[in-house]
Parts: structure tokens; C-alpha cells; sequence
């Protein structure tokens, strides 16, 4: 079961600038898309609080405390092998552990401070890049994945 976490950063590492925030700057959405089609993604409350539109074509589970991530990931792991961690930082940080992939896209943008990609707990584990992949659509951005050396 690949357990893939997906995210756009700033260039300091940040996801957003509060939990309220409706994501604009980021310009990979539609590799998200792409990538992320027909699959389960993961996220947090607060994170689809954001959302504008639904993530049609995605199976989208929305957790909140009260879920068990251990009992979300195998429940997933019954019937799919790779599902995707779609955000935020806190949600990031509650399945750390399940992590075996990081797609990430650094954007040429500084906030200084604001919601990191993991809140509290990270995987303490070396990575591997595995690829950079182009953005379609943008002047020279890369999403990089990374698979967790575990
Ligand atoms: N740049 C990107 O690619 C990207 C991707 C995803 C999200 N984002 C941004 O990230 C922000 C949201 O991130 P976030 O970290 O605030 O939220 P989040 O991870 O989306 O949602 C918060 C999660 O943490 C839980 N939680 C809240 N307080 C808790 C506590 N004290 N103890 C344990 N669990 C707790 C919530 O449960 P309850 O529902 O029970 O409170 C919920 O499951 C938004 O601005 C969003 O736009 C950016």
C-alpha cells in the first residue's frame, strides 16, 4: 500500500498562511488532478472547509479527531493500493507514519510564517527522489517525489 502525501509548498516550507485560508497561489492543480483521479484522498477537516468545489472523481475522506488514521489507512489497504494525504498540516502530521511517498511542489513564494507541512510529528526517515516532474501550464515549476526510506 503506497501512502502518498501531496502537497504545494512556499519556498520556506509553509502550505498556507492561517487554517482559513483558501489556497490561490499554488499552480499545480491540475497535475493534482491528474494525479489524484479515481483515487481516495485524505484530508482534514479544516482543509475542506477551504475547498471551493468538490474533488469530483476522487473518493475524498474528510477527517476529523475523533478518526483512528490506522483504521482509515487499512480500511483503504482492503481495497486499493495507493491512496493520497491531501492535507493540511495537522492532518499531515496524523498520518506521518503511513507515509511511503511525498510529492511535493515548491512555488516561488515566501510567507514568513503560517501552517508548515507537518504540525507536530514528521516522519523521521531519510527520502529518495524519484522523480522531478514538470508542472503542465507553469514557467519552469517542478513537483518532486520522494519515496520514504523506511
Ligand atoms: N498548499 C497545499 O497544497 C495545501 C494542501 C492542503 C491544505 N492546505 C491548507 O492547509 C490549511 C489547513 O491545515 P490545518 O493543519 O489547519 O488543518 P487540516 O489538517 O486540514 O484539518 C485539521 C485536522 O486536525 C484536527 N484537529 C484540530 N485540532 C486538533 C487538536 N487539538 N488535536 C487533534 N486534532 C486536531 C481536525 O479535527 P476536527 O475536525 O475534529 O477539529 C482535523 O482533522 C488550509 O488553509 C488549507 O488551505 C494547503
Amino acid at each position: 500500500m503506497r501512502v502518498k502525501l501531496i502537497c504545494a509548498t512556499t519556498t520556506d516550507g509553509y502550505i498556507a498562511r492561517h487554517s482559513t485560508e483558501i489556497t490561490t497561489w499554488t499552480k499545480d492543480l491540475l497535475l493534482f488532478k491528474q494525479q489524484t483521479m479515481n483515487k481516495t484522498v485524505i484530508m482534514g477537516s479544516n482543509t475542506y472547509n477551504t475547498l471551493e468545489s468538490e474533488l469530483s472523481g476522487r473518493n475524498v475522506i474528510v477527517v476529523t479527531r475523533k478518526d483512528n488514521p490506522k483504521t482509515i489507512i487499512q480500511n483503504i489497504a482492503k481495497k486499493e493500493s495507493e491512496c493520497f494525504i491531501a492535507g493540511g498540516g495537522r492532518t499531515n502530521s496524523r498520518f506521518a507514519a503511513y507515509i511511503t511517498d511525498v510529492y511535493l511542489t515548491p512555488h516561488p513564494i515566501l510567507f514568513g510564517k503560517g501552517i508548515r507541512l507537518f504540525y507536530d510529528e514528521t516522519i523521521k526517515a531519510k527520502t529518495k527522489l524519484v522523480k522531478a516532474i514538470p508542472v503542465p501550464k507553469t514557467d519552469g515549476l517542478f513537483q518532486y517525489h520522494f519515496s520514504v526510506i523506511k
